[in-house]
């Protein structure tokens, strides 16, 4: 049986790949957000799941802004890293779980999740990012990936509350499916950042802890927030943190916080991290 056994929530941002990328991680600037996922690490290197479902936003890179689904999931056996303009990073090729994936895809959408299908689709910083925080820089990633895109760019995104349901309806999906998997979910983007007009630049610590304590805590809360109140105070790109309320969905209703790390800043971004296992 396939057992879902924790979460991961952790931001994105597109300079930490280059870092990485680059050779940059033990600059001044860098190193003190990767020693925060050391933890990490270690703690995945033990833990060796199958495959992680990772919730994340394409930034019109693999859609244009002609077609923006709401939920896409990946069901392909592979997925390129996306060239974002200054060519493709130097990461593996993903590799999917198309067996797992069709399952999700089936379970979710006759559970009334209308989920966009992809069986072709590039992966960009939303997805190539996490995974280099995960696992550094191995010739191949050491797990499969199941990629749920989110649309967090174009108003009007899904609600935090219905991005919680669908991590509900995931962990459902995860544990009918018979053949062996142990399965992390991780959401990510954010925490506090705005990239573009008068406020860009704005971080909103206060704002991000009590998040970071909430997620853990008191997701039923956090899942009522609107919209207007994570653009308000953690800023336009803010909004990209309603994805970790799919991945606290997925888990149990109390959570063994396993790991915290919050950093600011990464570019314009005030970084956050955080693994939560089901009891
Ligand atoms: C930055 C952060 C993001 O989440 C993103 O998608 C692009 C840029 C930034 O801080 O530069
Ligand atoms: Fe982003």
């Amino acid at each position: 049986m396939a057992q879902l056994v924790a979460g991961i929530g952790t931001s994105h941002v597109p300079a930490i790949g280059m870092a990485l990328d680059t050779g940059k991680t033990a600059e001044p600037y860098w190193k003190p957000l990767f020693a925060g996922y050391e933890f990490t690490k270690a703690w995945l290197a033990r833990e060796k799941p199958d495959v992680i479902i990772l919730v994340y936003n394409d930034h019109a890179n693999a859609f244009s802004m002609d077609i923006v689904p709401t939920f896409a999931l990946g069901c392909a056996a592979e997925y390129q890293p996306a060239d974002e303009g200054w060519g493709a990073r130097p990461v593996p090729v993903v590799k999917g779980d198309p067996e797992l994936a069709w399952h999700l895809a089936e379970s979710l959408i006759l559970d009334e999740f209308d989920i966009t299908i992809v069986n072709k689709m590039d992966v960009d910083h939303g997805l190539t990012v996490p995974l280099s925080l995960m696992f550094g820089q191995p010739p191949a990633w050491p797990c499969k990936v199941i990629p749920l895109a989110v649309n967090v760019i174009q108003y009007p995104p899904p609600t935090g509350r219905r991005c919680y349901a669908l991590g509900q309806a995931i962990r459902r999906a995860v544990e009918a499916f018979g053949p062996e998997r142990r399965v992390v979910i991780a959401g990510t983007g954010g925490l506090s950042h705005q990239i573009q007009g008068q406020r860009a630049g704005l971080i909103n610590s206060a704002w991000d802890h009590a998040f970071l304590d909430q997620i853990t805590n008191d997701p039923e809360t956090l899942a009522r927030i609107p919209h207007v109140d994570y653009v308000r105070e953690a800023g336009s790109e803010g909004i990209e943190m309603v994805m970790w309320l799919v991945m606290r969905g997925a888990l149990d209703a109390r959570v063994k916080e396993l790991h915290r790390f919050y950093h600011v800043p990464a570019s314009n971004t005030a970084v956050g991290h955080i693994v939560l296992e089901n009891a």
